[in-house]
């Protein structure tokens, strides 16, 4: 075959090889295999040389012509190919705004510390401060400033938490140890009448201590918020119109308080406050006429300890009893939150099973 032809059937071949290369890949492929150094274009301009006088000016010429329409070919097709290599990488990485979204996993406060912001937030919005206390106490300040008896029970080993000083002190290596930790809320009354000016409207939650076994209504270590007002002329009225707001706020309005006649060594006189049971609606009974067991059948449920403060108390604290009076009162904070959403059994807040805690 004449040069000239064989050159024009290489034409053809390439460009059917162009036509049908599926991506830019294989388009690069022909490319080298024509055009490339050891290409089989190249060779025919390689060989230029050896090509009959006669012949060469038409092979020439055949050979450039052909080596503009491949070029011309691949350059369209490389184009081509790179622009639908873009749009299809376009596609795939394109969002499908029709996927559901992934959820993220958020995190919720703790049913406790909820509880503890919103007894807060009630007392805020009635002008008190909070106050925190160190949870390491003396006995002084849980005991003694409180007007606890020497031989009150709650200062038994059996009920308090001593913190053993490990400095060989004999005493406290005998359990006489004068540092404890906090079996009540109250000691920061003590602090706050010893530190901060008159008149005082304060509250004071934080953890408190004490050697009890965990079961459905004690924890061995809790929660307490403490309240104390000192000012001119309080008197029982304050005490009971203050808690009763504060039960309606946190409980609800259709929820019932009572006071009932109590003995705390630091108030004078002492009161424990109930609220009407939120699963028997007060009556004591289910529906079915069975015993409430929320309640014990009695309709009412104790949440905190209250009182007036007890003169000694302040004066222990250098506060003039004939000049100033006060009122206190120490909430359960676990208690109001089972009370509030009706949950049997305080552990259950602290077994971290989060289809309970995420209902909150
Ligand atoms: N500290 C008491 C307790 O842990 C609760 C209490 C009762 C606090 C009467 C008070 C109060 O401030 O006035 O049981």
């Amino acid at each position: 075959m004449a040069i000239v032809d064989e050159v024009l059937a290489l034409r053809e071949q390439t460009l059917a090889a162009i036509e049908a290369a599926q991506n830019s890949q294989a388009l690069e492929q022909v490319r080298v295999g024509v055009l490339g150094k050891a290409g089989t274009l190249t060779a025919y301009l390689r060989s230029m040389g050896q090509v009959a006088k006669e012949e060469r000016a038409a092979v020439g010429k055949t050979v450039n012509e052909v080596r503009s329409a491949v070029e011309a070919a691949l350059a369209e097709s490389k184009a081509r190919l790179a622009a639908a290599e873009l749009e299809a990488s376009i596609n795939a990485a394109a969002v499908d705004i029709t996927q559901p979204g992934r959820a993220q996993q958020m995190g919720t406060r703790h049913l406790i510390n909820a509880i503890s912001d919103e007894i807060s937030e009630i007392f805020l919005g009635l002008g008190y401060t909070v106050k925190t206390g160190p949870e390491v106490e003396t006995d002084w300040y849980n005991f003694t400033a409180l007007n606890a008896p020497a031989d009150h029970p709650s200062r038994s080993m059996q009920d308090t938490f001593y913190v053993r000083d490990l400095s060989g002190d004999e005493a406290a290596v005998r359990g006489e140890s004068d540092v404890l930790l906090r079996t009540q809320t109250s000691g920061v009354q003590v602090h706050v009448m010893e530190d901060e000016p008159l008149p005082i409207y304060m509250i004071a939650p934080g953890k408190v201590y004490r050697r009890d076994v965990a079961d459905p209504s004690h924890l061995p270590q809790f929660h307490q918020c403490e309240g104390l007002v000192v000012d001119k002329n309080i008197t029982f009225g304050d005490l009971k119109g203050t808690l009763e707001y504060f039960c309606k706020a946190m409980f609800g309005e259709e929820r019932k308080t009572r006071f009932r006649a109590h003995f705390f060594p630091f108030t004078e006189p002492s009161a424990e406050a109930d609220v009407s049971c939120g699963v028997c609606g007060g009556t004591g009974h289910t529906h079915t006429g069975e015993r409430c067991r929320m309640c014990k059948g009695t309709g009412w449920l104790e949440i905190l300890g209250c009182g007036m403060v007890d003169p000694n108390v302040l004066e222990m604290c250098g506060i003039d009893p004939e000049e100033y009076s006060g009122f206190a009162f120490g909430v359960g904070i676990e208690r109001v939150a089972c009370l509030k959403y009706n949950v049997p059994d305080l552990r259950m807040l602290l077994e971290g099973d989060m289809r309970f805690l995420r209902q909150f």
